[in-house]
C-alpha cells in the first residue's frame, strides 16, 4: 500500500485539515527557504495549500505538484490560474521525474501517510538537484496534537476499536521524536536539521470541529463512519461533552505542533 490517507471529498478535507494546512504553509516555506528562479516540487499537495502559498513567490520559476488522490488533483487543478503550476495524480514512492529535475522537493503533511516514507525521502532525493533540498512537515499526533488527542482519547473511552484506533494515530510513521532527521540521514541527505512549527486550529464551536468527521473525511472521519446507530450517538456525545469541557458550546482554540525537517543533497561543488 502506498497511501493510508482516506479521501472523501475535496471540501470536506478543506474543512478538516485544508484550512488549517494553509496556516502551516507559510512557515513550513521560511522553514525550507526558497530563492529565485527555482523549481520547486510539492509532494503530496492535496487541495494545494502549499502549492498555492508557493505560487505568491512571483520570482519561482516553476511548481510542479502531485498527489496519489485523483480526487485532489481535479480540485487543485480547477483551482489553480497560474501557468507556472503543474498538477498531475502521481505516487511519491516513484515519482514521475527526472533525477535533479528540481531544486527543492517539499512535503507538507504527507509522509506520516506513506507506509514506506523512507522510499519516498529517497525519491525527493533523487528528483532534487545536489546542493538542493527536501524537507518534509508531519504533525506530532501523539505529543503536540491536544485537539485531535482529545477526541481520540474519548473514543478509546468506548471501545477496543477506538483503542486500536489511537494506537494507530498516535503512532503513524515518522511522528516520533527524530524518526524523520534519523529516515532523512539514511536517505543520504546532509546537513540534516529538525525542529518544531506550531500553529493554533480555531474552532467556532463543536459543529465546526466535528462536522468533517462526522461527515466521514480523513482517518478519524472512516472509523467513525463505520459505527453503529447506538455506537455512533454515544461517541458524538462524549466528544461533544471533552470538547465543551463543562462550558457552553462555542469557540476553542488549539495549538497544534508539527515535526519539520530538511536536508541537503549531496554532491555539489560548494567551491
Ligand atoms: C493530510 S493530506 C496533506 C495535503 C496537503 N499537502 C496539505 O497540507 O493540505 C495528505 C496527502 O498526502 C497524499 N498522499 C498520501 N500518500 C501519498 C503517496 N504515496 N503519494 C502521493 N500522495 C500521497 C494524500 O492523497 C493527501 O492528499
Amino acid at each position: 500500500m502506498t497511501s493510508s490517507f482516506n479521501v472523501h471529498d475535496a471540501a470536506g478535507y478543506e474543512q478538516i485539515m485544508g484550512r488549517w494546512s494553509k496556516r502551516l504553509a507559510p512557515l513550513f516555506i521560511d522553514f525550507s527557504g526558497l530563492a529565485d528562479g527555482e523549481k520547486v516540487l510539492d509532494v503530496g499537495c492535496g487541495t494545494g495549500s502549499l502549492t498555492f502559498a508557493l505560487a505568491k513567490y512571483p520570482n519561482l520559476d516553476e511548481i510542479a505538484a502531485i498527489d496519489f488522490s485523483p480526487v485532489f488533483v481535479d480540485a487543485a487543478t480547477r483551482r489553480n490560474t497560474d501557468p507556472r503550476v503543474k498538477i498531475r495524480q502521481a505516487d511519491a514512492c516513484a515519482l514521475p521525474f527526472e533525477n535533479g529535475a528540481f531544486d527543492r522537493a517539499l512535503a507538507l503533511l504527507v509522509l506520516h501517510f506513506v507506509p514506506e516514507a523512507g522510499k519516498a525521502v529517497a525519491e525527493m532525493r533523487r528528483a532534487v538537484k545536489p546542493g538542493g533540498v527536501v524537507a518534509a512537515v508531519v504533525w506530532d499526533h501523539l505529543g503536540g496534537m491536544p485537539g485531535m488527542r482529545m477526541m481520540v482519547d474519548t473514543i478509546a473511552t468506548l471501545s477496543e476499536g477506538g483503542r486500536q484506533l489511537r494506537s494507530r494515530y498516535c503512532f503513524q510513521p515518522m511522528m516520533q521524536p527524530g524518526e524523520m532527521k534519523q529516515t532523512f540521514i539514511e536517505q543520504g541527505l546532509v546537513d540534516v536539521v529538525e525542529t518544531e512549527l506550531m500553529i493554533r486550529m480555531d474552532y467556532q464551536n463543536f459543529d465546526d470541529y466535528w462536522a468533517p468527521i462526522a461527515a466521514g473525511e480523513g482517518p478519524l472521519g472512516k472509523y467513525v463512519a463505520a459505527l453503529d446507530e447506538a455506537e455512533r450517538v454515544r461517541t458524538d456525545a462524549a466528544v461533544r461533552d471533552a470538547y465543551e469541557a463543562g462550558r457552553h458550546d462555542g469557540p476553542r482554540s488549539f495549538a497544534n505542533v508539527a515535526w519539520a525537517c530538511k536536508g541537503i543533497v549531496p554532491g555539489a561543488d560548494r567551491t
